[in-house]
């Protein structure tokens, strides 16, 4: 397949990951069909981009002219057919199998027959998301790091049969939106996961094989290993149930038991205590 030139980006899902896939495509100058469920839902994620925006204005990142520009570049639907006209399409939808499966067949019917296909899945197989539309080629993950705005890398994945051109289409793109990328294969957990996954478990067990405190805990790997943020910080960023999503999925593929979510988390998650997003996980949020 020929890739084409890149102008407007259609974002399906708006979520915490969707809205700043969203967010960096307008900002590096794309026009962006974003597709939510819910007007509700566009207008909330709208909403956030917006804030995320004028904080870049008021740190001078940004002036306000371009933060308009960038929002006026930002049109959001419930309907999938307004993403004909998009030269790549990035689904950030529910981490299943079937109902990303599900978006790919419709996306397929309507969309030009040279637009790119990309999934922003964690740990499914591109290869397998792939398999539900009549040319493959056109797929590749485009995997991006949560907060999307302000982590630098996106793994862009090449599955069994992406073409050439999908690949370096989608690296061009990450570079555009400002992000560093890095080609990798459709392994499980690709690069980051593969390694973080078990590393974030592991510390999870220390929790209470040391008996140490969450706060402790993070103390211990902030202070001591120069992380960024601690693990069980970090847990709640990314959201409980999709730790425990994205460790039963490579669990499954790897069958390595450091894969395996720790019975806290599981029963964490089972419980609601989801991180940020229901307000309780290892901390509590206003
Ligand atoms: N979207 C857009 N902008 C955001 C944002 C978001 N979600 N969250 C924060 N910001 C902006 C804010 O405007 C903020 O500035 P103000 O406070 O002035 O408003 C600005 O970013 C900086 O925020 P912070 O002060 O919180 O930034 P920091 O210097 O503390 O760094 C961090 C934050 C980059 C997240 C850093 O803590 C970090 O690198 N943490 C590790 C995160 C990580 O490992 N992520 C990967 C998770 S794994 C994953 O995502 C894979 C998967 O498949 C599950």
């Amino acid at each position: 397949m020929s890739a084409p030139e890149i102008s407007t980006i259609g974002v399906v899902g708006l979520g915490a990951m969707g809205s700043g896939i969203a967010q960096l495509a307008v900002q590096g100058g794309y026009e962006v069909v974003g597709r939510e469920v819910t007007e509700e839902l566009g207008d909330v994620a709208r909403a956030r981009i917006a804030h995320f925006l004028q904080r870049k204005v008021d740190k001078e990142q940004m002036t306000s002219g371009e933060r308009e520009g960038a929002l006026a570049r930002l049109f959001t639907t419930t309907e999938l057919s307004e993403l004909g006209g998009c030269d790549l399409v990035i689904e950030a939808i529910v981490e299943e199998l079937d109902a990303k499966c599900q978006l790919f067949s419709a996306l397929e019917a309507i969309v030009r027959s040279d637009a790119i296909l990309a999934t922003n899945t964690s740990a499914l197989s591109v290869t397998e998301i792939a398999a539900s539309v009549s040319s493959p080629s056109r797929v590749v993950g485009m995997h991006f790091f949560n907060p999307a705005p302000l982590m630098p890398l996106v793994e862009i994945v090449r599955a069994e049969l992406s073409a050439d051109d999908a690949v370096e289409t989608a690296f061009a793109v990450g570079e555009r939106m400002g992000k560093r990328p890095i080609r990798c294969h459709d392994t499980p957990g690709f690069v980051v996961n593969r390694v973080l996954i078990p590393l974030l478990n592991d510390c999870l067990r220390v929790l209470d094989e040391a008996r140490v405190t969450p706060e402790d805990l993070d103390t211990a790997m902030t202070a001591g290993a120069g992380w960024p943020m601690g693990p069980c910080t970090l847990v709640d960023l990314v959201g409980i149930d999709v730790h425990v999503h994205a460790s039963e999925a490579l669990y499954e593929k790897l069958r390595e038991p450091r894969m395996a979510p720790p019975p806290r988390i599981v029963a964490m998650r089972n419980a609601g205590l989801l991180g940020r997003k229901s307000g309780r996980g290892f901390y509590v949020y206003d």
